[in-house]
């Protein structure tokens, strides 16, 4: 089995360097010696230097640092924006790729798909996020919407690089405060999935690929999402915040 992913997202959080420096230091402290599980902390761009500062000298670091998302381009006049190479330089392993919070500030398929690009040929991992809205559900269009999300998202990446791409599936209605969604049901969206990866990229890509779960994920109900190689990790977004919350995950998930 691989190792799980458990990723923490702490979106527009904490508002100061020294609650960030708590985080870190708690986080450190709950992967000390976790080797079955892999722990990324996608944390504000301005944090990135400190986490980079935090993890130097301390030899057997076992979190990898990631970024909530980046521009498409290497460089140049773009007032703002942050390249994927930028984040190499501050090495940054992951970052995350239309999650729905920037989907819902009006990112679409396509310029998802161009931010992909460039954070594989970055030599970074991405993290590509999909999943239904409510009223995509209600309208039992979710599966229409998935696929698109999928195909347009890796539309152009060259079938041996599609490997390296981690697929998040969270339904925008199970993100906090919604409730987690019914593990077999996301269970279900997940094999879809992986069967659309699989007609653009073959079979045993598909097999390989991770796939995490995101949507309300704590120490309660991790377990239901990983039990028997369902998902092989998760996206974490409020309860990332929670040293303890956080580590209880992390513990689950070694045990999972
Ligand atoms: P949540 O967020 O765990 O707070 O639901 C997950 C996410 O938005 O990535």
């Amino acid at each position: 089995m691989m190792k799980k992913l458990i990723i923490a997202n702490w979106k527009m959080n904490p508002q100061s360097q020294k609650e960030a420096k708590k985080l870190f230091s708690g986080v450190l402290q709950a992967s000390k010696g976790e080797n079955k599980v892999e722990v990324v902390v996608c944390c504000p761009f301005v944090y990135l230097p400190l986490a980079l500062e935090f993890s130097c000298g301390r030899k057997k670091i076992q979190v990898r640092w990631g970024a909530q998302d980046c521009f498409f381009e290497e460089k140049g006049a773009f007032t703002g924006e942050i390249s994927p190479f930028q984040l190499r330089d501050l090495n940054v392993r992951y970052v995350l790729c239309g999650h729905s919070e920037r989907r819902g500030l009006g990112e679409d398929d396509e310029v998802v798909n161009q931010k992909l690009k460039a954070i594989l040929a970055a030599g970074l991992c991405p993290i590509l996020c999909v999943g239904e809205r409510a009223e995509e559900r209600e309208k039992r269009v979710a599966f229409r919407v998935l696929e698109k999300q999928v195909r347009v998202g890796l539309k152009g990446v060259a079938k041996n690089k599609i490997g390296k791409v981690v697929i998040a599936y969270e339904p925008v209605w199970a993100i906090s405060p919604g409730g987690p969604c019914q593990p077999d049901d996301a269970l279900t969206a997940s094999l879809f999935v992986r069967k659309i990866i699989s007609q653009i990229a073959g079979k045993k890509t598909a097999k390989g690929l991770k796939v995490l779960y995101g949507g309300s994920v704590d120490p309660q109900n991790i377990e239901d999402f990983i039990q028997g190689d369902w998902f092989q990790g998760a996206l974490v977004g409020a309860a990332s915040l929670d040293v303890r919350e956080f580590a209880g995950i992390i513990k689950r998930a070694q045990l999972g």
